[in-house]
């Protein structure tokens, strides 16, 4: 069958999609990036933020007329968090789901996709939290979609690895420990050899991802590995040139993982860390357990430790009872953290959470567009300059292929036979310039020549 899966939210959404394109094509299926030819059509989902869903609610509305319309009208999957949030719900809202399938039910999609071909319709949710710990941490088969993953399925050289499921924080605004369950991290020696099989495939580039990445921690009888220990054992696999890891929570940030970042050569001086307010009344009404003297001391320590790091952030505004004063604290932890870049969201109630049982979303959303761009401008001032002082400097880029602009540019590439290319320097920076099309997958050392909020330009060495 033709299948069309589209995926919204987070790295870990753009992983499970990865995963699942695998087996399903390994179960002889076909993927296809036109909807309407679609024989299955699946949305991999998020609940983070009330858009992320709304985004789903209208693609379902479509979906749902052309079942009206059509004489061969095709399977309907809805995959990930929202089905956990909502499970048995979302289908009596939407009947023309066939198959609802949780994050962890991932591995038996082709299953489900038989079952719905033969007018069968699934509903599968994770188990609950109470329950999931013992039901995962000693299953063998936890993880069987990372471990039987086809290695050569992704963009070019990059890959994405899972650490780790789930979180155990529960930050006073989050759905997340609620949709992917508890903190369980995978055994090392299982990543272990989920990267050497992909760096042997030639991804060389890869990125350690969970919730809070750096919380993690896996004990096995006396023996506990550390996250810290685990950046030891991944790069120390031959033939890994680059290695990253996000998203870090503060509190677990020691210095043991800024010094195994210093001396580990392949480890990226890559931070990114979310501080989500610079006031500590709303770090605490938050659930966040640090302060932002702990937050400060975090930057001071990762600069004085990792030579040229480079630091990204999150932020929330118009968390229920923000004053201007709290905003201010924000607006000025950007400036002191000097972020490469920050993700800026404005505050959605997530039902079921701490903040939406217990506090009013007292906060005009005029106010929050307002402080949302106020943040914003902040950090594109904060970008540039972290930007600009790289103007002079030779840099090593990943090349990932023509830039969204190529062909569009003002000026045509001098070169004939070149085209704009954009490319990822270790720090993570989104790095433009004129090369050839073969590049992309390879590594190109750059010029830098200029720099925006956002982007550095240059030219091939
Ligand atoms: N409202 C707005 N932003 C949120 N985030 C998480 N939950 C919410 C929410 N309810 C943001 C945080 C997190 C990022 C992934 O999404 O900044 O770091
Ligand atoms: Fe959500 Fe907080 Fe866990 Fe991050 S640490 S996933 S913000 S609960």
């Amino acid at each position: 069958m033709k299948i069309y899966l589209e995926t919204m939210g987070c790295q870990m959404n753009r992983l499970d999609s990865e995963l699942v394109t695998g087996r399903l094509l390994a179960a002889g299926h076909e993927i296809t990036d036109d909807r309407k030819s679609a024989d299955v059509v699946l949305y991999n989902t998020c609940s983070v933020r009330a858009h992320a869903e709304n985004k789903v609610y209208s693609r379902l509305g479509e979906e749902a007329r052309r079942k009206g319309n059509l004489k061969h009208p095709p399977i309907v999957g809805v995959l990930g968090c929202m089905v956990q949030r909502q499970g048995p719900a979302l289908r009596k809202r939407y009947p023309c789901v066939d198959i609802a399938c949780g994050p962890r039910q991932l591995s038996d999609l082709p299953e489900m996709i038989l079952n719905a071909a033969a007018g069968k319709t699934t509903v599968a949710r994770d188990p609950d939290r109470k329950t999931a710990r013992d039901a995962f941490e000693n299953d063998p088969n936890f993880d069987v979609l990372d471990q039987g993953r086809d290695p050569c399925i992704g963009p070019n050289a990059r890959a994405y690895v899972r650490v780790m499921r789930g979180c155990d924080k529960f930050c006073t605004y989050c759905i997340v420990p609620f949709v992917r369950g508890p903190e369980i991290s995978r055994k090392p020696s299982a990543i272990v050899e989920e990267v050497r099989r992909l760096v042997a495939a030639g991804r060389c580039e890869i990125t350690l991802l969970g919730q809070t990445v750096n919380s993690y921690c896996h004990r096995a009888g006396e023996q506990t590995v550390s996250f810290s220990d685990l950046l030891g054992r991944v790069s120390d696999i031959e033939g890994l040139r680059r290695l990253r890891f996000v998203t870090s929570h503060p509190i677990d940030f020691g210095n043991d993982i800024l010094e195994a970042m210093r001396d580990l050569p392949n480890i990226c001086p890559y931070v990114h860390c979310p501080a989500q307010s610079g006031s500590d009344r709303i770090l605490k009404a938050m659930g966040r357990n640090y302060t932002r003297e702990q937050y400060d001391d975090l930057i001071d320590r990762a600069r004085a430790i990792v030579p040229d790091v480079v630091l990204a952030g999150d932020f929330i505004v118009g968390f229920p009872g923000e004053s201007e004063q709290d905003h201010a604290a924000s607006a000025d932890l950007i400036r002191r953290s000097g972020y490469k870049n920050s993700f800026i969201f404005k505050y959605s109630p997530r039902p079921g959470t701490a903040g939406a049982r217990h506090l009013v979303d007292d906060i005009p959303a005029a106010v929050k567009k307002y402080r949302n761009n106020e943040l914003l401008a902040v950090q594109a001032e904060a970008g540039l300059a972290h930007h600009r002082k790289l103007i002079g400097r030779t840099m090593e880029v990943l090349v990932e292929g023509p830039s969204r602009r190529a062909g569009k540019q003002p000026k045509a590439p001098a070169n004939p036979g070149h085209l704009q290319l954009v490319g990822r320097t270790r720090g993570d920076h989104i790095a433009v310039f004129d090369g050839p099309r073969d590049l992309a997958g390879q590594y190109a050392n750059i010029h830098i020549t200029g720099a925006s909020a956002l982007t550095l330009f240059g030219q091939l060495r």
